[in-house]
This record gives C-alpha cells, sequence and structure tokens, in this order.
C-alpha cells in the first residue's frame, strides 16, 4: 500500500548547488521563490558550512535574509556545528539540518571527524536549538554504501539513525549519497532502520547516480515511508564519481508520484520551469526527463 500524500524536501538549492558551478546570489534567490509558487513547502535554501569546504554556499546567509518567504512554507539550512546554527538562527531560517554517516571514512572527508566525534559534536547545537525552538532534521550518509568503504551494514545504518533520532531530531532522512542502492536493499535498509525510528519519522534521500533512484523510492514507499528527498531539474552532480549524474529530479518523482495517485500539492509545469530557469542560469540542460518532455 502506497501512502496517500507524499511530502516532498526540495534539496536543489542546497544538495543541488552545492555540486555545481558557483550561480549569482539572485539567482538561488529566484530559484527558491519560484520553487514556492509551484507549491513546494519544504525547502533546503542554504548551507552553513565552511566557505573553505563548499564555497558555492558562501552567501547562504545572505540567501536566506534576502528571499520573499511565503507563511506555509519550511526555509531550512544545512548546519555542521553550534557555528553552523548560530548563522542559521541571524539569517532567520525556520528549521536546520544536521548530517552525520554511516560511514567513518565518509565522515573523517565529509565534516573532519569520527561519527562519534560528530555526536559530540552535535550535542551543543541541540541543546542550543532546543532552547531557541527550533527543528532540527538529521541526515545520515552513506546509507546504501560508501566512496571508500563499499557495503555498509544495515545494522550501523540503524545505530547512527538512532542516536540522532534519540538526540531529538525530528525526522531522520536516509541518504544513498553516491546512488549506488537497488530496490531490495533499499526496502530491508528502510525495514532495519524503522525497527528503532518509527516509519513516520523517516524520509528517503536517494542519489540517482546509477538510475535507481526512482524505482528504490517506489520500493520504499511500501514501507510505509511519506516524505522524499529530491533535487529540481536534478541538479548537482556527485563529487564521487566524476561525470555522473547526482540528485534525483524533483520533476520526475512528482511526475511518478502523480501516475500512481499520489497527492504532493504540486504543480508540475511550474516547477519544470523553475528547474529549466535555474538550468539556464548553470548553462546547461535540465537533468529532469520529465521537464524535458513537457517543456520541449
Ligand atoms: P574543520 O576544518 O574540522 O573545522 O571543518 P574547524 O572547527 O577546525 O574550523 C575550521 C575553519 O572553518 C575555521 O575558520 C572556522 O571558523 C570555520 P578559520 O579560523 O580557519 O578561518 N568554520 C565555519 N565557517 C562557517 N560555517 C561553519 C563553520 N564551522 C567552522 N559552520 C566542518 C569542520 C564541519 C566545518 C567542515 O568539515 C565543513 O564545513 N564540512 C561541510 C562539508 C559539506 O558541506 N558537505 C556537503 C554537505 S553533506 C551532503 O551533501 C550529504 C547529504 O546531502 C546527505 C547525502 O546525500 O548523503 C546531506
Ligand atoms: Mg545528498
Amino acid at each position: 500500500m502506497f501512502p496517500k500524500q507524499v511530502s516532498i524536501f526540495e534539496v536543489g538549492a542546497r544538495d543541488g548547488l552545492q555540486n555545481e558551478k558557483t550561480v549569482s546570489t539572485q539567482d538561488k534567490i529566484i530559484l527558491i521563490q519560484d520553487l514556492a509558487k509551484a507549491g513546494i513547502k519544504r525547502i533546503e535554501a542554504a548551507s552553513l558550512v565552511s566557505p573553505k569546504w563548499v564555497p558555492q554556499m558562501a552567501d547562504s546567509g545572505e540567501v536566506l535574509r534576502n528571499i520573499k518567504r511565503e507563511a506555509d512554507v519550511t526555509y531550512s539550512a544545512l548546519t555542521p556545528n553550534l557555528k553552523g546554527l548560530e548563522l542559521a538562527l541571524d539569517a532567520k531560517a525556520d528549521e536546520v539540518a544536521i548530517f552525520g554517516a554511516a560511514s567513518e571514512s565518509f565522515s573523517q572527508r565529509n565534516i573532519n571527524c569520527s561519527i562519534q566525534e560528530s555526536i559530540v559534536r552535535f550535542k551543543p547545537l541541540m541543546e542550543r536549538a532546543k532552547a531557541e525552538n527550533i527543528r532540527v532534521r538529521g541526515y545520515v550518509s552513506c546509507v546504501l554504501g560508501c566512496p571508500y568503504e563499499g557495503e555498509i551494514d544495515v545494522n550501523e545504518v540503524a545505530r547512527v539513525s538512532e542516536i540522532l533520532y534519540k538526540m531529538g531530531c525530528y525526522e531522520i532522512s536516509l541518504g544513498d549519497t553516491i546512488g549506488v542502492g537497488t530496490p531490495n536493499n533499499a526496502r530491508k535498509m528502510v525495514q532495519a532502520v524503522s525497527q528503532v525510528v518509527p516509519v513516520d519519522k523517516l524520509a528517503l534521500h536517494f542519489h540517482d547516480t546509477y538510475g535507481q533512484a526512482l524505482a528504490n523510492i517506489l520500493a520504499c514507499l511500501e514501507t510505509g515511508v511519506s516524505v522524499v528527498d529530491s533535487s529540481v531539474a536534478g541538479l548537482g552532480g556527485c563529487p564521487y564519481a566524476k561525470g555522473a549524474s547526482g540528485n534525483l529530479a524533483t520533476e520526475d518523482l512528482v511526475y511518478m508520484l502523480h501516475g500512481l495517485g499520489i497527492d504532493t500539492g504540486i504543480d508540475l509545469t511550474l516547477l519544470a520551469q523553475a528547474g529549466n530557469k535555474i538550468s539556464q542560469a548553470l548553462g546547461r540542460q535540465t537533468g529532469s526527463k520529465v521537464a524535458q518532455a513537457l517543456l520541449s
């Protein structure tokens, strides 16, 4: 049984643009406003990480400060530590997200510390967020494979997910960071995590590097998950697989969900237009097959 509704968490302006060539602050603002006009209610708009690590996101504070906000839309920001949270609070992010991994090597390369050290680092952030009454989402990367370690034990995915949930994250987003998963493995992984985190607190964050994301999502929707992350126009490359496509295009996801009779509240044509506009700013074609078909 599929859910009647799916909530889409749009990550194009963050996960997408962090892996593209830098676009102007104004282009980012237009993209975020266009996404809201298309009916998206949850938008990851910024990443308050070190600009030395991710220069594409260096203007995140400015983006958050200058978007024209819709009252019913949540604008969120990625925050690796307390400093990131403080910057997010200054720029009035509605919610933030911490990000850990189920792979030690990935944790080291991505946030420069072990899994255990990352948990310690998240604690003061969680306390401050609670005091400020701001919700925190938790990402777990490498849930279906790691670029350095290969296969990842589902028990480790469940362990890290449970820690982040028990620390107070309101939702755990399960990231197939390099898009290597296939449907049976993906479903089994979600079933394992849902033994320790309620399934209605889980989200799917599947990259499309190997073209498997839609199939994996379809398999996992049967487990009761009803939140899916995706990126308009398939924005985002994959830094671990040169030349490969990165994120799943939101347009393709919405098309599949609507075809299944699942409500998203999103206007597909407006969404595809938003994706084409940012693709033009990047000087490339949209990565969404649906947008290519719809707007050709
Ligand atoms: P570090 O070098 O170990 O940190 O980096 P540090 O505390 O030693 O600080 C070093 C410098 O960074 C200092 O500046 C700090 O002030 C500054 P300096 O004194 O050298 O001038 N700094 C910051 N600046 C701005 N904002 C901050 C911040 N924190 C410290 N928040 C750190 C540790 C975590 C900061 C670094 O490794 C980092 O920024 N990593 C981010 C990497 C990243 O953004 N990766 C992509 C996002 S994750 C992802 O895409 C996966 C996901 O989509 C899910 C999936 O697909 O699996 C979420
Ligand atoms: Mg990602």
